[in-house]
């Protein structure tokens, strides 16, 4: 994925303690924690719902019955569709929910739905939201009182950004002091669709040699799935109101030089690396993001891969390991693409493997 579409299609509140909602672990009533999940069935979701399922709330989910329907025989399910507008959440209205979880739409007249059909009977609103928000990528440090992307005057004119900004807005507009949104980065790790953490994965186990993504000095930020996942269920069970970016792979900053040496011992490989000046990737007209997939580097959006996350540290939120994310990523990859893959051939992401090689050649005789 471009860092354009992922900006286009993806990007310090104060912590409060509510005294007027109870949620999940606050649910002191003998009552199982009512917990809705609007998705949950492709990929973000499904590590929602395994964190929520381990604080033992009971789970209902709701969307169309198309996307993994066999996953979760054990949660309770209803099937509808969001885009047949406000009726669609009818169902959902006849119970009272603890708490609900938005986690896929990208359009804002869905989350506008949602929340207003759902404002009277729910407690708590959490909503996926994205780093994509922040409308200046290059400021280092954006964080979560960082200015938003402006909404185009025509609704026709909305993008990715545009859109969760706005859904973000309705939600804490109908949730005042019990809401929770995540602004996450790249979302990485098991179920992942996209194969732009993988392309790197991949390539270092497979080969002898590797074009690095420039000097190997630009940072990189990630998270895995399952911490999404996990913040998900604490933010409901110690009552984490407000907007939270969620970005890792943990507290402390990774240049790719390092990551790409975790992922080296993490293999056990000895994949000589080539760390291309980015004067010369430009002459030969390699892009960012998508032939070097997810490097982002500090001359184009400086601010990208240094989003601040402060204040996840400020909550004592443990990440995972990145090591963890990478295994993830690796066995993910094993089991939906058992027949591995040539990358930059039959999809965008990344150089295939002959091209690389030339561009070794090249910087080699620089
Ligand atoms: N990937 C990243 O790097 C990244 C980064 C930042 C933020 N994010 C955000 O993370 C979230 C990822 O979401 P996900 O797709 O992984 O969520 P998900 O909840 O795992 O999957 C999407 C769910 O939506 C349901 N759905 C689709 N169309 C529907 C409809 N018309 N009515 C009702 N339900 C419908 C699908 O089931 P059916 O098809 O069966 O209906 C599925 O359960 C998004 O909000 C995205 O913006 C992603």
């Amino acid at each position: 994925m471009k860092r354009r579409t992922f900006l286009q299609k993806a990007g310090i509140g104060s912590l409060v303690l509510p005294t007027t909602i109870s949620t999940l672990g606050a649910c002191q009533s003998s009552r199982t924690p009512q917990v809705l999940i609007l998705g949950g069935t492709y990929f973000v979701g499904p590590a929602v719902v395994q964190a929520i399922q381990e604080t033992g709330a009971e789970i209902t989910l709701f969307n169309r019955g198309k996307t993994n329907p066999n996953l979760f025989p054990q949660h309770h399910h209803i099937i509808g569709d969001r885009l047949d507008g406000i009726a669609a959440y009818a169902p959902l209205q006849e119970k009272e929910w603890d708490v609900v979880v938005d986690v896929w739409p990208e359009d804002s007249t869905l989350v506008d739905q949602a929340t207003q059909s759902l404002q009277q009977s729910t407690k708590h609103y959490v909503f996926i939201s994205s780093i994509a928000v922040y409308s200046n990528f290059q400021e280092v440090g954006l964080h979560e009182e960082s200015a938003v992307v402006a909404l185009p005057d025509s609704k026709g004119d909305w993008y990715y950004s545009a859109h969760k900004a706005f859904a973000e807005q309705l939600v804490r507009d109908r949730f005042p002091g019990r809401h929770t949104i995540l602004r996450p980065g790249p979302i990485k790790g098991w179920r992942d669709p996209e194969l732009d953490l993988l392309y790197w994965l991949v390539k270092l186990r497979g080969q002898a040699e590797l074009l690095g993504p420039g000097t190997g000095n630009d940072p990189l930020q990630f998270v895995d799935v399952k911490d999404v996942g996990r913040f998900v269920a604490e933010a409901i069970d110690r009552k984490w109101i407000g907007t939270y970016n969620t970005t890792g792979p943990r507290i402390e900053p990774l240049l790719w030089s390092e990551f790409l040496q975790i992922a080296k011992q993490h293999l056990g490989v000895e994949t000589k690396m080539y760390w291309p000046s980015e004067d010369f990737l430009r002459e030969q007209q390699i892009r960012s993001f998508t032939d070097l997939p997810l490097w982002a580097p500090l001359s184009e959006d400086r601010g990208f891969m240094q989003i601040s996350n402060d204040k996840l540290h400020s909550l004592s939120f443990e990440l995972r390991p990145v090591q963890n994310t990478i295994a993830d990523c690796l066995a993910w990859f094993a089991e939906s693409h058992p027949d591995g893959i040539k990358f930059g051939a039959s999809n965008s992401t990344g150089l295939a493997s002959e091209k690389e090689q030339t561009l070794i050649q090249l910087w080699k005789a620089t």
